[in-house]
Formats: C-alpha cells, sequence, structure tokens
C-alpha cells in the first residue's frame, strides 16, 4: 500500500507541489501557495499565514468562504438528500429555479454543474430551436473576439482566443468570431444560417473588457429584427458582481438565452442555463440531460446564495464598493501614469491594466498578502467576495502603489 498523506502544518509548498508532479496531469500553471483553509475574506496557507482573498476562487465564493448559513443548508440538505438523478422530481431545483426566474426576465431553467457545461446547453438549444421549432437551417453561432466560453469542444469553438484552442483542431463547425465592440463588423457576420450571438457582457478572462450599453442594445434589436438568438455568458459577471443581479440588467437587456455558474452554489459545482418560453421550445424530453445537474445538495445551496444575496442587498453593495474601489485606482493611475494604462470594470469584477507584462507586480502583491489574478500578461484583475471590507481595498491599493513605486525608482 502507498503511504497517502493528509494536510498538516508541516506540509511545505515544495512537498504538494514534488507530489503533485507525480500524479496529476499538468494542466495548471499554479500560484505558489497552498491553500489549507479559508474564512470569510481570507486564504490560510499550510504554515497559518494569512492571504486577502481578492479572487474569491475566480469570481465563485460571492459570500465568501465557509459561510455559516450555507454550511447548516449544506449540512442539514446533507443528511436529508444529496443525489438521486434527474430521473426524479426534486423540489430543491424547482425552489431554485423559481427562486432565479424571479430574478431576470427568462422563464425556464436547465441546471448543469459548470459554465462550459452551460454554455454548451445554450448553444445545444439555439440549434435544435432554429432547426426543429422554426425549421430553419441556422446553426451558426458568432462570438466576440477576446471571449471565453469555456473548454469544452464546442464552448472553445466560440471562444475568441486562438491560444487555448492550440492543438486540439477539428473543433466543431458552426462558429464565427467577429471584432470585439465593432457593431458593423458583427452585422456583416450575421446571415441565414445563424442561430445566434453569444457574449460576455464584460469579459472576464479577455481582459475586464465591457461591452458598452449602446452597442448591447444595438445587439439585442438587431438580433429581435434578424430573428437571431441572443444569448449572454453570465458565468463570470452574474450572481451580483458588477452591480446587479444579472450583468445585463445594467443595460435593460431582454436576453432570450443567458447562463451562469461560478458563484451559483458559492463554491459547490453547478451551472444553469436560462431562456425564455418560446427559446424553451428547443427542448423536449430527451434532448439534452446530465447526471447530476441540479441535485438536491448544490440546488438548495444555490436556492440560499440567492437568498443571502437578496437580503443582505449584495448587487447594490457591489455597486458601491466597486466604485470606491475605482475611485482609488483612479488615484493611484494618476500617481503611476506611466506605469497603469487603465483602470476599468464594474461592480467588483475590476481590472487595473500595466503598461508592461505584470507577472512581478503580481508576485510582489501576493508576497505582500493579496491574492489577485494576472490576466493577457497585463492586467490585474480583482474579483474579490463580493462582502469584501472597504478597508482590504485601501489596504490592496496602498501595496500596489508601494510595490509600483519600487519598480520606479528600480527602473530610474
Ligand atoms: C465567461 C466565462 N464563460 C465560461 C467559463 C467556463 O466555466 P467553467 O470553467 O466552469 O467551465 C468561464 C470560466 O472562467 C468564464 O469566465
Amino acid at each position: 500500500m502507498k503511504e497517502v498523506v493528509f494536510e498538516n502544518a508541516m506540509t511545505t509548498l515544495a512537498q504538494l507541489q514534488e507530489r503533485e508532479q507525480r500524479v496529476l496531469c499538468r494542466t495548471y500553471g499554479r500560484y505558489p501557495l497552498s491553500v489549507a483553509r479559508a474564512f470569510g475574506c481570507r486564504l490560510v496557507d499550510h504554515q497559518g499565514r494569512e492571504y486577502v482573498d481578492l479572487l474569491s476562487g475566480i469570481a465563485v465564493c460571492n459570500l465568501g468562504h465557509s459561510h455559516a448559513e450555507l454550511l447548516d443548508v449544506i449540512r442539514e440538505q446533507a443528511a436529508r438528500l444529496i443525489h438521486v438523478s434527474n430521473l426524479f422530481y426534486q423540489e430543491e431545483q424547482l425552489v431554485l429555479a423559481e427562486k432565479l426566474t424571479a430574478t431576470c426576465a427568462c422563464d425556464r431553467v436547465f441546471f448543469c454543474n459548470s459554465g462550459a457545461e452551460a454554455n454548451e446547453a445554450a448553444i445545444k438549444l439555439a440549434r435544435r430551436y432554429m432547426q426543429i421549432i422554426r425549421g430553419k437551417n441556422a446553426s451558426e453561432v458568432i462570438s466576440l473576439s477576446g471571449s471565453f466560453h469555456g473548454r469544452t469542444l464546442a464552448t472553445l469553438a466560440a471562444t475568441g482566443q486562438d491560444k487555448v484552442k492550440e492543438g486540439f483542431a477539428p473543433l466543431p463547425e458552426g462558429f464565427t468570431t467577429v471584432a470585439f465592440g465593432d457593431f458593423g463588423s458583427l452585422e456583416q457576420a450575421v446571415n441565414e444560417r445563424t442561430a445566434a450571438v453569444l457574449v460576455e457582457i464584460i469579459q472576464g478572462e479577455g481582459g475586464v473588457r465591457p461591452l458598452d450599453n449602446a452597442y448591447l442594445r444595438m445587439l439585442q434589436n438587431f438580433c429581435a429584427t434578424r430573428g437571431v438568438l441572443l444569448m449572454v455568458d453570465e458565468v463570470q459577471t452574474g450572481m451580483g458582481r458588477c452591480g446587479t443581479f444579472w450583468a445585463h440588467q445594467h443595460a435593460g437587456l431582454r436576453p432570450d438565452v443567458f447562463t451562469t455558474s461560478k458563484a451559483l452554489a458559492n463554491g459547490l459545482p453547478m451551472g444553469a442555463m436560462l431562456c425564455t418560453e418560446e427559446a424553451a421550445r428547443g427542448f423536449v424530453p430527451g434532448s439534452h440531460a446530465t447526471t447530476f445537474g441540479g441535485g438536491a445538495l448544490t440546488a438548495s445551496v444555490a436556492a440560499k446564495v440567492v437568498d443571502i444575496l437578496q437580503r443582505d442587498e449584495l448587487p447594490q453593495r457591489a455597486e458601491r464598493v466597486g466604485r470606491m474601489a475605482l475611485d482609488l485606482f483612479t488615484g493611484l493611475r494618476a500617481i503611476f501614469p506611466d506605469q497603469i494604462v487603465a483602470v476599468r470594470g464594474r461592480g467588483l469584477m475590476l481590472g487595473i491594466e500595466l503598461a508592461f507584462p505584470g507577472q512581478e507586480v503580481w508576485r510582489a502583491l501576493l508576497d505582500a498578502g493579496y491574492v489577485v489574478n494576472l490576466t493577457q500578461d497585463r492586467i490585474l484583475r480583482l474579483l474579490p467576495p463580493l462582502v469584501i471590507a472597504e478597508e482590504d481595498l485601501r489596504g490592496f491599493t496602498q501595496t500596489l502603489g508601494e510595490i509600483l513605486e519600487r519598480q520606479e525608482v528600480k527602473q530610474s
């Protein structure tokens, strides 16, 4: 029998790295941090050092870690029912579907387990709706350059970034990418074979890049006029992160289909596709399914997440605290105009674009106890829990300022 070593205070990062290299597929470039536990907006490593979590497990733990009310739901629900499959009626998923549809203009929900799966469901629904319900030979999905929609073959095909597609050809057909924010090229790309347009309201992996409201409203009118489905990927932007329950609500959009995942169950794997009554006609029993989707445990946790987001007015808080953070970052940019190119975002989805590759700055922030993400090589991306203390954002800004000052001294 091989010896299995469990987490303890003697565990070092080097030991974990060495073990991982032997047993896991090499899919991840990890942060040099092993997380032993987490609470609120703090991560704790095996040596007991605390870090301010400004990433929330990539926009997942919107309510923070180890939330007491969610732990109660997990305990109670796990003792009653965890899984039976979608062969059976389960009240837990109906409660969640009723709560979710009450937050938006969509009428129906399909539950799954991840963001990619939610987008995959959206793509399948769009194709089947067009081909079977509308009787049209329309299967193409148009997405934007810089977008990220997932790692399954179809969602990779929809993703507007070449680097993640390398080595996976042939990808499924029927996907076209047009330039981000350029309405003319979108208009040109739509034809009688187009089933849907798929967009993120703010591109996340693409570098915290928002589409402006004017573009989004034109897009909605255009899709309606051309009989094409408007699909919004809210996997990262949803669940209150951008200051409204769903980011598309800022622009007053009413998408035919939208997807969510990440923060839906605050850390338990869950995804959902929501759609209008009309678009939902695309699926009938047997046309799409998943074993785990909408299981009783994840559904009851997600229902509690929705309750807490609404009760504690966390989308509104995200909007208010996000504005404060943007003001702080704008102040920093005024001090370091040669180092910070732009600051942007909405709610608590924030980006600080550096004028140079940001690896060193990102690493210095981590060493100083702040966990953020670096995307597109130069953009510091912050996705803190929606309950983050304003003090933590002030501390981060001050620390970033000190790091940039050291950089300036080094370069001069
Ligand atoms: C906008 C967006 N869509 C889809 C996905 C894929 O989600 P998952 O990793 O849960 O499959 C992500 C993940 O980062 C995302 O940011």
